[in-house]
């Protein structure tokens, strides 16, 4: 028997988040529009308005077109379903370059949007950003391990932390972010024993996404967790529905009965 939580009553916030930690799994997923965010609203404790939605909704080979304008619309639209989950705003490539510009947008984001929080890619290199940013009371989860935006630089996606430098350099940006004031910390692509050592090494939550069962919470891609995106599945995505199939199926229940006139019937007919 599958075991199904409540849906949440109150309003989730940035301090709900940090309370959280070591005390109950935190979920989050993705979303993009209003009608979907709807539907997660209260059901899981985070909304990522991910960059991910270059890849899953325009079919970009990665993240990296994704412009402040489109997660502005998109946020925008999230917002007007998400009244009871935290919504965080994914920073899109290129709109971080130095502190003083991540703090103009990221002041943007806050001025047009219901946004709590802001999510930023990058370890020590980005500690300083991190820190302009707390300090002008924005709420930053720093984003450390695979980073999708890094994909062409990197000359593709590999998971962190396999050598034992690389898993104490992640372990060491887990700690700088968290002293330059991050509020959270998003784990991606990474040895699940790197990913739990962070989250026994730091007082931050972590969000775990390829990074095992040993994180505070997990994240996951709304299209991808729920089988509509279908040009391929990474290891970590477990599919929840199959709902690229569902649709389907739907659709040629409907072709079949507007073909043979069995749609519209009296019920739906005036
Ligand atoms: O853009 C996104 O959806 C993300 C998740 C993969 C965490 O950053």
């Amino acid at each position: 028997m599958s075991m199904q939580s409540a849906p949440i009553g109150n309003k989730v916030t940035v301090r709900t988040i940090r309370e959280m930690k070591g005390v109950e799994p935190i979920t989050m997923v993705t979303a993009y529009d209003a009608l979907f965010a709807g539907i997660f609203d209260g059901e899981v404790e985070m909304i990522l308005v991910g960059d991910s939605l270059s890849m899953s909704f325009f079919a970009e080979p990665d993240t990296l077109s994704a412009t402040m304008e489109q997660m502005l619309y998109h946020t925008k639209a999230v917002c007007k379903g998400a009244k009871r989950s935290l919504v965080v705003f994914d920073m899109p490539f290129g709109s971080y370059t130095h502190p003083q510009q991540a703090l103009e947008n990221a002041v943007s984001v806050y001025r047009e949007t219901c946004a709590e929080a802001i999510k930023i890619e990058g370890g020590r290199e980005k500690a300083e950003t991190v820190r302009v940013l707390s300090e002008n009371g924005i709420a930053v989860l720093a984003h450390i391990g695979l980073m999708p935006q890094s994909v062409r630089a990197e000359g593709g996606y590999r998971i962190q932390g396999k050598t034992t430098e690389e898993a104490i350099r992640l372990l060491e940006d887990a700690k700088i972010l968290e002293e330059a004031g991050a509020f959270g910390l998003l784990l991606e692509g990474m040895k699940s024993e790197v990913a739990a050592k962070i989250t026994e090494a730091v007082g931050i939550p972590t969000i775990g996404i390829g990074a095992g069962n040993g994180t505070d919470g997990q994240v996951l891609v709304w299209s991808d967790m729920f089988g509509f995106f279908e040009a391929f599945k990474p290891k970590f995505v477990k599919r929840y529905l199959d709902g690229a199939d569902l649709i389907r199926e739907g659709l040629r229940r409907y072709r079949e009965e507007v073909k043979s006139r069995a749609f519209p019937d009296e019920e739906h007919s005036y």
